[in-house]
């Protein structure tokens, strides 16, 4: 469902191989939310937000390491952006997930796929040019 795709390459093979991990992230959410034999998905959730907290942090140290190393001009707007991310997923973990399971599964799903979408189109591929 929610996967790598050719227009979303840099170029640069690293940076595609995590973000084909955040995609299979995303993926795990959307099945988390359709799947129907899983009574309370609160658990779930919680360990897949822990998993996507760790990975970016992974992922985006590891992209910010490499812009500056290749000395990068437009490397703040990446930060800003990466530190939005990170404060956003941190809003996520509230007390009123557990009562509202569903909405926070389709809320985390649509926040995930658009900010990655956004940000590899119009950030990440810049880096390889
Ligand atoms: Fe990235
Ligand atoms: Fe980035």
């Amino acid at each position: 469902m929610y996967e790598m795709k050719q227009e979303y390459l840099t170029g640069i093979d690293f940076i595609d191989e995590e973000h084909s991990k955040l995609f299979a992230i995303t993926n795990e959410v959307y099945e988390l939310l359709t799947n129907q034999f899983i009574p309370d998905k609160y658990d779930y959730i919680m360990k897949v937000i822990n998993e996507l907290k760790d990975y970016t942090k992974y992922h985006f140290n590891h992209e910010e390491d490499y812009m500056s190393r290749i000395g990068y001009r437009k490397i703040l707007s990446q930060k800003v952006d990466h530190a939005d991310f990170i404060e956003k997923i941190n809003g996520f973990n509230s007390d009123n997930i557990d009562e509202n399971q569903k909405e926070a599964l389709l809320k985390l799903v649509d926040f995930l796929n658009t900010w990655l979408v956004e940000h590899i189109i119009k950030r990440d591929k810049m880096i390889a040019e």
